[in-house]
C-alpha cells in the first residue's frame, strides 16, 4: 500500500472549504493507502501564537479530523512536536538547502514583507515541510495548490541527498485538490472561503450552529437576475451555492438545477440550509463526544508512538548515510 502524508496547522474556524477540499479526501484515501494525518504545531509558531489557544487548537483540530471520519485505528494521527525526528531531521536538511533557493518561496516572501526583523523560521518553514515528508517515505502528499512548491522543494531534497549519498529518501508526489473543490467565500464569491476573513458570514465552520449556519446561507451574495443556473464566470454567487449543495447532497449540478427550475434563490438558500445543517450535524456531534474525553488524548499518544517508530527507522538511515552519531 503506498503511504500518504498530510499536515494541517491547528488553527480556529477550519470551515466548510477546509472540509470539502482536504478532509473529506483524507478520509476518502484510508480505503486505500497507508495514512498519516499530522497536527503540524511546530510550524504554527513561525508566527506569534498565545500557547494556551495554540494547546486548545490542537487539540480542537484533532478532534475535527476524527469526527469526519478518520479512523485512528486505520489511520496515524498525531501531534508534529510529539516525534522529535521532525526537528532533527529539519536541521540535516537545512544543511542541504540553499538560501537562495529558500528566499525564493513565494510564501516567505508574502509574510517577511522583506524584513530583516521577519523570523528565519519563516525562512525554514519549507524545509520543515520536507522533513516532515521525507521522515515518513512518504509516496503522496494530498494538499492545496498553495503548497506546490513547497512540494517541489522537497522532492529537490531528496533528490539532491539521494544523488550525493547513498539512496535515503522516498521522492515523494504532491496530489492536488481539484479546482472545483474550491469554496468561495459566502460574502464575496470571487475570493476562496478562508479561517481569517474578518466577516464570520463569509464562512460556514464545521462546528457553527444552525442559526448561524442559516443566516450565512440566508445572506450570501447572488445576483439579481433569479435563475438558478451554474456558471462560475457571470454568476460565481450561486455557482459557488450550487457546488456546496452537489458535494454535500450527492447529486449532480444538473439535477439540483432542474428541480429548482422556475423557483427562487429563497427556496433553493432554505433547503441548501436544511442540506449544510444536517451534513455537519453528526460531525458537531462526534466532535463534542471526543473534544474532552480521555479518548482524544490516548489516540494522540498512540499515533505519536507509531509515528516515532518509523521516523526512528529513517533517521537511523539518514544518521548512518551523513556519518552521524556513533
Ligand atoms: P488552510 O485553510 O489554508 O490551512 O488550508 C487547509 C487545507 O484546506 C488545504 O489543503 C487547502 O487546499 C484546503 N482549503 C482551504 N480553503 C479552501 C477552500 N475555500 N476551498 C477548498 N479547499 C480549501
Ligand atoms: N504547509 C502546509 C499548509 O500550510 C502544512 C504542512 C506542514 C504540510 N507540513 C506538511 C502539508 C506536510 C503536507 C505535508 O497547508
Amino acid at each position: 500500500m503506498k503511504r500518504v502524508f498530510s499536515g494541517v496547522q491547528p488553527t480556529g474556524n477550519i470551515h466548510l472549504g477546509n472540509y470539502l477540499g482536504a478532509l473529506k479526501q483524507f478520509v476518502e484515501l484510508q480505503n486505500d493507502h497507508e495514512c498519516i494525518y499530522c497536527i503540524v504545531d511546530l510550524h504554527a509558531i513561525t508566527v506569534p501564537q498565545d500557547p494556551k489557544v495554540l494547546r486548545e487548537h490542537i487539540l480542537d483540530v484533532a478532534s475535527l479530523y476524527l469526527a469526519v471520519g478518520i479512523n485512528p485505528s486505520k489511520s496515524i494521527v498525531f501531534v508534529q512536536s510529539d516525534v522529535p525526528g521532525h526537528v532533527e531531521l529539519s536541521w540535516v536538511l537545512t544543511c542541504c538547502s540553499y538560501t537562495g533557493e529558500l528566499y525564493r518561496m513565494t510564501q516567505f516572501k508574502a509574510k517577511s514583507h522583506n524584513k530583516e526583523s521577519a523570523p528565519a523560521g519563516l525562512l525554514t518553514y519549507p524545509v520543515l515541510m520536507a522533513a516532515d515528508i521525507l521522515l515518513y517515505d512518504t509516496d503522496i502528499v494530498p494538499v492545496g495548490n498553495d503548497q506546490k512548491q513547497h512540494i517541489e522543494l522537497t522532492r529537490d531534497l531528496a533528490i539532491r541527498v539521494n544523488n550525493t549519498r547513498k539512496k535515503t529518501f522516498v521522492v515523494p508526489e504532491g496530489r492536488y485538490m481539484k479546482e472545483g473543490a474550491r469554496i468561495m467565500a459566502l460574502d464575496d464569491p470571487r475570493q476562496k472561503m478562508s479561517k481569517s476573513a474578518e466577516n464570520v458570514h463569509s464562512r460556514i465552520s464545521l462546528l457553527d450552529e444552525p442559526s448561524k449556519i442559516k443566516k450565512s446561507i440566508m445572506k450570501a451574495t447572488t445576483d439579481s437576475d433569479g435563475i438558478i443556473r451554474f456558471d462560475p464566470e457571470n454568476k460565481p454567487g450561486i455557482s459557488n451555492l450550487l457546488n456546496i449543495y452537489s458535494v454535500l447532497s450527492g447529486q449532480s449540478i444538473d439535477d439540483i438545477t432542474a428541480d429548482y427550475d422556475g423557483k427562487g434563490y429563497g427556496d433553493f438558500k432554505k433547503d441548501l440550509v436544511e442540506i449544510t445543517v444536517d451534513a455537519l450535524a453528526p460531525i458537531k456531534a462526534r466532535y463534542e463526544e471526543i473534544r474532552y474525553s480521555d479518548e482524544l488524548r490516548t489516540i494522540l499518544k498512540d499515533g505519536a508512538e507509531r509515528a516515532g517508530a518509523i521516523a526512528e527507522k529513517t533517521m537511523k538511515r539518514v544518521k548512518e548515510n551523513f556519518g552521524l552519531g556513533l
